[in-house]
């Protein structure tokens, strides 16, 4: 495979599996593996759900284009970022410029499956999960169409999304 250097962003609602794919490919590129959620935890010094709790969704959104714009300064990495990093515009540009952009979609079913266990996203946590993974995926649904490559994870193993990404890389 011939090797471009440029790094990968993956892109995607929440549950589709990212962060697996991610770490995935990377593995396969030799490329180091980037989790922007990770970061972000690392420079705030607390748990996002604790970041969202005490300094609100404003700060973490902040805080989430200052890390990405770091971790984007790179060449050879994976980067999984978090679901709402494309809601930022001059984010969206800066992957674009930095990177070659993955997004990976999945269907309402699939997503609610996968997050169900998962207490971390704050965005989700209380009332009818079911409505609120449909409430975001209809608001966000533009969101992830500038991706290079877009995957459906639905029904498939995050490793095959991963193997189906670099088809294209
Ligand atoms: C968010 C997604 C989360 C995390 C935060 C907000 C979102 O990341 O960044 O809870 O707005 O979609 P994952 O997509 O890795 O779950």
């Amino acid at each position: 495979m011939e090797q471009r250097n440029i790094s990968i962003v993956l892109i995607g609602m929440m549950g589709t599996g990212k962060s697996t794919a991610g770490r995935w490919i990377a593995e396969q590129l030799g490329y180091e593996f980037v989790d922007l959620d990770h970061e972000i935890e690392v420079a705030a010094g607390k748990r996002i759900p604790d970041l969202f709790a005490e300094d609100g969704e404003p700060a973490f959104r902040d805080l989430e284009s200052a890390v990405l714009a770091k971790v984007l300064s790179c060449s050879k990495r994976v980067i999984a970022t978090g679901g709402g990093a494309v809601l930022s515009e001059s984010n969206c540009e800066l992957m674009k410029r930095q990177g070659w952009v993955a997004a990976l979609t999945a269907g309402a079913e699939s997503i609610v499956e996968r997050v169900r266990e998962d207490q971390g996203r704050p965005l989700l946590a209380g009332g009818d999960l079911e409505l609120k993974v449909r409430t975001i995926l209809e608001e966000r649904k533009d969101c992830y169409r500038f991706a290079d490559v877009t995957v459906d994870t639905t029904g498939i193993s995050a490793e095959e999304a991963g193997r189906q990404i670099l088809m294209h890389y």
